[in-house]
């Protein structure tokens, strides 16, 4: 997303002049940014003022060692605001109080650089008018997929395609989460180490309950699908009941686990789900390991396109955002396309996986498979190890194809039969034309 106006990125600045930069936010992606400027030392790029809260704190911090002494560390924000610096780099993250700071920032003729997918997500048509307005770019590169340049993949080397369909990995967290959990790590533990390694979000409930992967599907879709959705109307399931017996069960069905973002064009309406689902071993999907994401983009002529590398962490986002840094200091323009609001839709035609731990006693079987039977969905297969003690036992039933809300449905009903210690766990099973090949 960037101004229309012909490559004029850094406003009023002269061939040959240094771009002054300020630094909003030192923490993860922040301090790796000014260390990638430090090492690089890009000729005609200049850091002049880093804001923080208390910020004392971070000048004194180990990592700001590399920072130059030239350097002005503020606590307010207006000292940023009312400079003459020609970008600002917001690596803070939310929508308050950024979108307010940001919006005097271009409306002051200063250019934005941010890695800020929530901001984008629900703020950024907004913000790009409002860029192009006042001949500043707006640039975003690094708000899906941390250092996987698959914003300007999609929109520099796709636009001449008409991709229908999207579907990947997008949340680096919740791969690490789950890419450990398949060997045997626990939940808490690999989501504490998520956090201490900086990929996380400052509530983990963003990256786990899906939000996160959530905004950056959006932001995709309006980049490639050329859809504005609305964030809220795309439906989420949390990674976090997914258990170790899953991880066994999956491996019996010749799958993994992967939470999965997906969006799909169907005429005026988007088909659009992130959630854990079972991804078959033969996908690239399941090789994704640790912060690694994914995205596969499907185009109607140049059929499918992957993108691929650290999704998070503050090195490779770093990598991200220096990038848009550069292009906007150098003036390169984006291509820009017509973007039509379109309505949303949960629903799949798919294969289910549906996990119960049960106190058992007799037909119990029989129970669900008449819930399934009621709204039209076959049974594919039935799997129970051997071991379980009989008052908490899990199993697992998977279904052949069928739409989202039936299963939900069979589901539901199913969650009410007084054998049930736990909410029924219900994933898709992704099918082989969601597969890159
Ligand atoms: P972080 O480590 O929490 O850093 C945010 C920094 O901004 C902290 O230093 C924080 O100060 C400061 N800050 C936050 N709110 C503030 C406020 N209202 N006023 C003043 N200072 C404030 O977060 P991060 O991981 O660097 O992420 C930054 C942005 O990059 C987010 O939008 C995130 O979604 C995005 N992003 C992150 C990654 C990643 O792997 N980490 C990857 C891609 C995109 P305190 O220390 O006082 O909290
Ligand atoms: N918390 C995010 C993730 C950071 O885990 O993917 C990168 O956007």
């Amino acid at each position: 997303m960037a101004t229309k106006k012909k490559a004029l990125a850094v406003k009023a600045k002269k061939a040959g002049s240094t771009v002054k930069v300020a630094l909003l936010g030192f923490g993860t992606v922040g301090s790796s940014v000014a260390k990638l400027l430090a090492a690089s030392k890009f000729s005609g790029i200049q850091l002049t003022h880093i804001y923080n809260r208390d910020v004392e704190r971070k000048r004194t911090s180990e990592a700001a060692k590399v920072v130059p002494a030239s350097v002005f560390w503020t606590e307010k924000i207006d000292d940023v605001l009312t400079s003459d610096v020609d970008v600002v780099i917001e690596l803070m993250g939310g929508l308050n109080p950024v979108e307010g700071w940001l919006r005097k920032a271009l409306a002051s003729g200063k250019s934005v650089v941010t890695a800020n997918k929530q901001l984008i997500a629900y703020r950024g048509t907004g913000l790009a008018k409002l860029a192009e307005k006042h001949g500043v770019q707006l640039i975003h590169g690094a708000a899906v997929a941390g250092g996987v340049p698959v914003i300007t993949g999609m929109q520099q080397g796709l636009s001449g395609d008409q991709t229908i369909r999207l579907s990947g990995i997008v949340n680096g967290t919740c791969n690490y989460i789950l890419s450990r959990m398949e060997t045997g790590a626990d939940y808490a533990t690999v989501l504490a180490d998520a956090q201490q390694l900086g990929y996380a979000e400052a509530n983990p409930s963003a990256d786990v309950d899906g939000y996160d992967a959530r905004a950056k599907l959006c932001i995709l879709s309006r980049i490639a699908l050329r859809a504005e959705l609305d964030p809220d109307t795309v439906a989420t399931q949390s990674i976090s009941p997914v258990e170790a017996i899953d991880f066994t069960y999956a491996k019996d069905l010749n799958c993994t686990i992967r939470q999965v973002s997906r969006a799909q064009l169907d005429g005026t309406v988007v088909h659009a789900r992130v959630a854990p689902m079972l991804v078959p071993l033969t996908s690239p999907l399941a090789w994704s390991h640790g912060t690694q994401n994914m995205v596969v983009a499907s185009g109607r002529f140049g059929g499918d396109v992957v993108f691929s590398g650290h999704g998070a962490g503050g090195e490779p986002t770093a990598v991200a955002v220096v990038s848009d840094l550069l292009s906007v200091a150098q003036g390169c323009g984006v291509v820009q396309l017509p973007v039509r609001k379109r309505a949303v839709t949960g629903e799949f035609m798919a294969p289910h996986y549906l996990r119960f731990v049960v106190d058992d006693k007799p037909g119990i079987v029989s129970g669900i498979a008449g819930a399934l039977a009621k709204v039209g969905a076959n049974i594919d297969s039935l799997l129970q190890k051997p071991g379980y003690p009989k008052h908490r036992l899990p199993f697992v039933v998977t279904t052949e194809p069928c739409l989202t809300s039936t299963i939900e449905k069979a589901v539901a009903s199913i969650a009410k039969m007084d054998c049930m210690l736990e909410k029924p766990l219900c994933l898709q099973i992704l099918v082989s034309e969601d597969i890159p090949e």
